[in-house]
């Protein structure tokens, strides 16, 4: 093992401790952060996923709220309640956990939540403004990743990023954030060809796909930044990254592990967003 671990848990503790003060002397002042989460069905890894969100709402001191709502609940009923929560005062930011259920236009939900209280950031106006340099949130992954590059001191003027992984969750919007840094990006997908000649050119490699263990460290640059998304539940109930860690972490310089590295950051951004958002309303 050379790689040193880039360690997402012990950073989101830190920055949480910031978001915490700030939020206690927010609320001292009557402007307490409050979160809404929404989440539609049943899926087992979005009802961790969501749990986990309102429990550091929680410990940092926002009011959080979570509407569950059955699978079956209709694309009106579910504009409706985004439209009352847009409505609220005491509710700064608005989460819609996603996948949502196939009968449901998620493009249209996204587009009905405010979109200053569109903490994720996937809102149209929010997606144009990040592309056009212009931020008002940013998506609380590709957020949380870059604070982890920043943590390395590794400066990204100039650096070969790639990207494996172009959804509008993590990929596209982590492919403008790098740009804005001064990196060459390179964004792959699917349909790639010769997906590892593309890796191993890469200083700062960002893997978010979601296939447990797909890059292996021949595919890795020495002494690369290897930042992984991926979250993946294996048979045996253990979880993995998209990312060999043992193989990489003898080829890389830095290295995430799973869990303990971007996860806990996404989070953590999303409080930080939620407080943003209240600032901006004072
Ligand atoms: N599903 C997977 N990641 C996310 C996220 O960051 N936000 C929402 N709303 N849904 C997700």
């Amino acid at each position: 093992m050379t790689a040193k671990i880039l360690d997402g848990a012990a950073l989101a503790r830190e920055l949480r401790t910031e978001i915490a003060k700030a939020a206690s002397e927010l609320t001292a002042k009557g402007h307490q952060p409050g979160l809404a989460v929404v989440l539609v069905g049943e899926d087992p890894a979005s009802q961790v996923y969501v749990r986990n969100k309102v429990s550091a709402c929680e410990q940092a001191g926002f009011y959080s709220e979570m509407h569950r709502l059955p699978a079956n609940t209709s694309e009106a009923a579910l504009l409706e309640l985004v439209t009352t929560l847009n409505h609220r005062d005491n509710i700064h930011g608005i989460l819609v956990q996603l996948p949502l259920p196939a009968h449901i236009n998620s493009h249209k939900v996204i587009e009905t939540i405010a979109a200053e209280k569109d903490v994720d950031g996937f809102h149209i106006s929010n997606a144009g403004l990040l592309m056009t340099g212009q931020p008002l949130f940013r998506p609380c992954t590709p957020y949380g990743v870059m604070k982890l590059l920043e943590k390395t001191g590794i400066s990204l003027r100039g650096a070969e990023a790639v990207v494996i992984g172009a959804s509008n969750i993590v990929g596209k919007p982590q492919a403008m954030l790098l740009l804005q840094s001064g990196a060459t990006v390179t964004v792959c997908n699917s349909k790639t060809k010769d997906l590892a000649s593309h890796c191993k050119r890469a200083d700062i490699l960002v893997v978010a796909v979601g296939r447990p263990n797909m890059i292996t460290g021949d595919m890795i640059k020495p002494g690369a930044v290897v930042i992984d998304v991926g979250i993946n539940r294996l048979p045996d109930g253990k979880l993995c990254g998209d990312v060999d860690f043992n193989s990489a972490s003898e080829v890389a310089g830095w290295i995430t592990p799973v869990p303990g590295g971007v996860g806990p950051m996404t989070i953590t951004m999303l409080l930080q967003n939620t407080l943003e958002a209240v600032q901006r309303t004072l």
